[in-house]
């Protein structure tokens, strides 16, 4: 069993929790997912690592519910216990497996959407961590929904909070944010967005025009996080990837991110998987061992 040390309300749909996890907490780095299980029933949640500490042999995490099993999750306190934490799993981010003296030559963005900003947290800490102090955007659609701000402005070298309603800090999207700071003649050699899927997709477009190399995480289309179920199959440029086996995180310009959506919806119904496997074949990865996946 997985001890909660603790469980709190970040605002009126976001949960952090801090969990007794050794292995995890040993072995994992930014980039990288855990799965939950919280009884034998249920489901198998895959969620980003927020924050870890070796010492405490502690791992962060943060979600949203959005279904049955994160729902049940919230109801959770200090105290409690999940059955299961397994990981850590997918790819560490490419910014914290490279050289670090090649990554302090460059100019990086971070750009994070709501609960994606927990996800992005780790690495803006790892690198400055490293001495490498990233500009960071954080939106949200009001001022209530920001999350980790203080935890961000000590990490980021530069910290850009946006809400859609202009309700605190600059007022628009994060894509606005982006076109006004290279407006303002910041230059960026690499940027990282993680959010909704449209948030992800409109930051490509837009740092497209600005030739901006972007890494996005695909951590939303995951379903079970162990390559069996095929929910988060996607094309990137002209390959077959799953973001559980082969990401989290991808060359954001080269993901069909119109494709990932709607496989994403249809994902939801039975239907729509039927129809799935009926278009892909076995969609899936083949990380079951028994039947070879795509192959
Ligand atoms: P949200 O809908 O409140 O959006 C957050 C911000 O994204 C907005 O404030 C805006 O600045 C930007 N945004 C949204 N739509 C945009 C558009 N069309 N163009 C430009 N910018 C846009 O976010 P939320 O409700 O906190 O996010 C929930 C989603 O985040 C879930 O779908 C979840 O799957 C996803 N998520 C993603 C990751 C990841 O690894 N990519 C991690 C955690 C959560
Ligand atoms: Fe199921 Fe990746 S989440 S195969």
């Amino acid at each position: 069993m997985y001890s909660i040390l603790k469980a709190e309300k970040l605002n009126e749909n976001i949960y952090l929790m801090v969990v007794k996890a050794p292995r995890v907490a040993k072995h994992c780095l930014p980039g990288q997912f855990l799965i939950v299980k919280t009884d034998e029933e249920g489901e198998r949640i895959p969620l980003t690592i927020c924050d870890y500490d070796r010492q405490q042999e502690t791992v962060t995490i943060v979600f949203q519910p959005v279904g049955a099993s994160t729902e049940a999750m919230t109801a959770l306190k200090a105290g409690d216990s999940f059955m299961d934490v397994v990981g850590p799993l997918g790819n560490p981010s490419e910014l914290v497996t490279d050289d670090v003296e090649e990554t302090k030559k460059k100019k990086i963005l971070f750009v994070a959407g709501g609960v994606g900003t927990a996800p992005v947290y780790p690495q803006v800490k790892w690198l400055h961590e490293h001495g490498i102090d990233a500009d960071v955007i954080v939106g949200a659609k009001t001022k209530d929904l920001i999350i980790l701000e203080k935890e961000m402005e000590a990490v980021a070298g530069n910290l850009y909070i946006t809400t859609d309603d202009g309700s605190y800090g600059r007022s628009g999207m994060v894509t606005k944010v982006i076109e006004d700071l290279v407006a303002e003649g910041k230059q960026y050699d690499v940027c990282v967005s993680i959010g909704p899927m449209i948030m992800m997709k409109f930051c490509c477009l837009t740092t497209k025009k600005f030739n901006i190399p972007t890494i996005v995480s695909m951590n939303p289309i995951m379903v079970d996080g162990t390559g069996m179920c095929g929910a988060c199959r996607l094309s990137v440029g002209d390959e077959i990837k799953f973001a559980c086996v082969d990401g989290p995180e991808f060359d954001g310009h080269l993901i069909n991110f119109d494709e990932a959506m709607k496989r994403q919806q249809m994902y939801k119904t039975e239907e729509g998987r039927a129809l799935l496997r009926l278009r892909e074949g076995k969609t899936h990865h083949g990380g079951c061992g028994n039947c070879g996946g795509d192959n």
